[in-house]
This record gives structure tokens, sequence and C-alpha cells, in this order.
């Protein structure tokens, strides 16, 4: 464990910890550091666990309530995960959407601008835009973006990231990062419509639902579309990467100092990151290492996170997920419903449009935090599909009709 993660004195704010990334990012802060961590969310059920646990307060609330966001401000380290992020709520509903992708994090991000704090503000990939089928790799400094007309409300969401993010670097004073995630899957990934949640979740969780229903996979258009689909672990072993670098480069980094204070520093010793089986290699410049250069910032950056060798078309996606419950469930494939193409607008209504093709660069996160994912697809489903088969099958027992 690196001194700085050793400071038991140090507290973490995660806001939106009680989500997919915020629950995976409570659990390795816990287990890599000895920080306390305030939590704050509306619901804390994935967390059931850490709920008693003596390093951590959690508070029920958003950032609506201006009382809480000056008191998230006040820890010297917060990350802002809480959003609306499913595209089937981008359309139905677009004001709330826009409410929690711009008003909340630009009322967080003033207050941390001026109580000092290091803002980590999730953004998404979703602010490059409508990415053609041809278009090429993303890249966080250069690559112009596209939306779709006012009447596709699609874009509601990522034009309000997009605008968060602008606020975010025009805040004078501000000490921030960026973070912009390339489809992360895992466990915890979303809910189980009628279970857990009610509409359409993303797609990895969709498909799983319909493995698990024995119903078949919905292509949307055919399911041309591609993602690149990259690990939670290795979304986590980025942020480690970012805490090392950023609170490596002003040892006594806190609330109040000045947000130039050692910015400026090279990261790379010291960080965690998995090798190509997924194992986790911490305090060494290891396989997903790749050399950090001196010199390098990891303040007033956005960074894309993503998996750029993961890329996958829905439609195979849908054939992949249908072989892995196939071995899970230990029956041959062919005795499972074939995927069905569907309509944009029949599927999720009215306003839906999409990017066809969604490509990081991932040269900046290797240049100045010396971080490459490294989780190949085919684990990273198998893991998350497992977990969602394991997870929800006995809620769905409890489902089923009396025979
Ligand atoms: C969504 C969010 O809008 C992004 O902000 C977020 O960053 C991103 O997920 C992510 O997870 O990183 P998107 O990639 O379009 O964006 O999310 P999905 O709903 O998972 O859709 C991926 C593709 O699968 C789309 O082409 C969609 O039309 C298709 N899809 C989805 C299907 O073919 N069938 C389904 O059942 C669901």
């Amino acid at each position: 464990m690196t001194p700085r993660f050793d400071d038991s004195s140090f507290t973490v704010a995660i806001v939106g910890c009680g989500g997919f990334i915020g629950s995976h990012l409570l659990d390795a802060v816990l287990e890599r550091t000895r920080w306390r961590v305030f939590g704050v969310d509306l619901d804390f059920y994935r967390l059931q666990h850490r709920l008693n646990h003596e390093r951590c307060e959690f508070l029920c609330a958003d950032l609506a309530d201006p009382a809480v966001v000056e008191r998230i401000a006040q820890f010297p380290l917060v990350v802002n995960l809480a959003a609306i992020c499913t595209p089937s709520r981008y359309m139905g509903e677009a004001c709330e959407v826009i409410r929690s992708n711009y008003d909340h994090p630009a009322a967080l991000a003033e207050a941390c601008a001026k109580s000092g704090a290091w803002l980590v503000h999730f953004s998404t990939s979703e602010i490059y835009g409508k990415t053609a089928a041809d278009s090429g790799e993303l890249v966080e400094d250069s690559t112009p973006a596209v939306f779709g007309p006012v009447t596709a409300s699609r874009w509601s969401y990522a034009t309000a990231k997009l605008l968060a993010e602008r606020f975010i670097a025009g805040l004078s004073g501000l000490r921030w990062t960026v973070v912009r995630p390339f489809n992360f899957v895992g466990p915890y990934m979303d809910f189980m419509p009628g279970v857990d949640g009610e509409g359409i979740p993303r797609v990895l969780a969709n498909f799983s639902t319909a493995l698990l229903r024995g119903e078949p996979l919905k292509l949307v258009n055919g399911g041309k579309a591609k993602r690149c689909f990259t690990s939670v672990h290795d979304a986590i072993d980025f942020l480690f990467a970012l805490f090392d670098a950023g609170l490596g480069c002003a040892l006594s980094f806190g609330v109040g100092d000045s947000p130039d204070a050692g910015c400026k520093t090279a990261a790379g010793a010291g960080l965690s990151g998995r090798d190509a089986a997924g194992e986790l290699k911490v305090g060494v410049t290891g396989a997903s290492m790749v050399g950090a250069a001196p010199g390098a910032g990891v303040f007033s950056q956005a960074f894309n996170v993503g998996n750029a060798e993961n890329e996958v078309s829905i439609a195979e996606l849908a054939q992949k997920m249908r072989a892995i419950f196939a071995k899970v469930r230990g029956v041959d494939v062919s005795t499972l419903p074939e995927p069905q193409s569907v309509s944009g607008e029949e599927y999720y209504g009215a306003g839906y449009d999409d990017s066809m093709r969604r490509m990081p660069s991932v040269a900046k996160a290797e240049r100045l935090l010396g971080f490459r994912a490294r989780i190949p697809l085919d684990t990273a489903l198998e893991e998350s599909l497992s977990w969602f088969v394991k997870h929800y099958d006995v809620a769905e027992t409890c489902h089923c009709e009396e025979p």
C-alpha cells in the first residue's frame, strides 16, 4: 500500500455510492486503502454488506439539496457518479435527465471550487455524440461531437453531460478530472425489470434478463451498433491510478489547497492494475502499467476509460452471451431462442437515436497515468452474466406462477 492510501485520516466522498460503479469503488477503497468513506445515494440496497462498516458513513440524499452539496464538498476528494444513465429514460424524462446530469453536478462543482476539494466527475462516452459506423478512435481533446436534432431526445443526456463538463472546465479555482466511461460491465450493473427496477436497462442487463426468462434477445435496428465493453474492475483500477497520481503530486493535499498545488508531477510508480487474466497487481509497474511519462498532469483533464480491444457489434454480443449462458447453465445453445430485430422507435419510443460506433482512444490514460484496461471481453461477460444468473435466479423463481 502506498503511503497515501495508508492515511486513515483521509476521507473520500462517493456520490452515487450505492450504484453499479459506486458499489465497486466502495469495496475497493475499503480493501485497498485505510481511508474513510462518506457515501451518498438515494438507496443502498447493493451495499447491505457495508452498511455498518466502521470506516463508512452513509447519507440518503441527493444533490438537489444545497446543504448536502456543501457537506460533500468539505471532503478533500469527491467522486461524483450520480446520474440517470439508462437510454430508455432519455426520451420520456428529458428534463429530469438534464437536471440530474447538469444542474446537480454544476452545483457540486461550484461548492468544490470554493472548498478546494478535488472533483472526479463521471461524464460519459456519449458526449462524443452521434458517431457513425465508420468513425475512428474518439480522442479526448480533438474529436468533434455531432448530436441529433432537438426532436431526438436521446441526446438530452449527452448534451447535459457535455455542458456539465464545460461548466466544470470553466470554473475558476476548481481542481477537477473528468472520466468518460465506455460501456462498463460487471456484477451489480443496472437491474432486472420487474424485480429491482422498471423500464429497459442497458444492453447487458437486458440480454441477461431475456436469457434468464427464456425470451429472445432484442437487437435494436438489427444490432449493427458497436461498443467497446469494459470491465468495471478495470475502471476501478483506472480510478486508483488516478487517485495515486493526483494525491501523489500534492502530498499535503487537502481542502483549501490551491488547485495548482503540485499537480504536474509524474504518475506511474506504485500504481495498481490487472494483468491479462484479470488478476490484481498492486503497487508494481505491472502488465497494465505501460510507462507513464514524467511531467504528466492529472488535473484539468478528461480521460476516456475504455477497452479498445473489446469492440463487438450488439448482434455479436447477443451470440456471445447466448453461448456463455448455455455454458453457465449446462444446456445446448440451440435450445435458446434466436435473437429478434426490433426498431429503435418501437423498442424505446419516439426520439430514440443511436451512436453506431464508440471506440475510445486509450492513449491519454496510458501516457498520463500509465494505465491500460486489460480484462478481455469474454472474461468480463462471463463474470457479469454468471453473477446475474446467480443473483436473480431466486427472484425469478419467486415470480413464477404457481403450477
Ligand atoms: C449508454 C449510456 O447512455 C451512456 O451514457 C453510457 O456511458 C453507456 O450506456 C455505458 O454503459 O457506458 P449505450 O451504449 O447506447 O449508452 O447503452 P445501451 O443501452 O447498453 O445500448 C448499447 C447498444 O445496444 C445500442 O445500440 C442499443 O440500441 C442496443 N440495445 C440495447 C439492443 O440492441 N438491445 C437491447 O435490449 C438494449
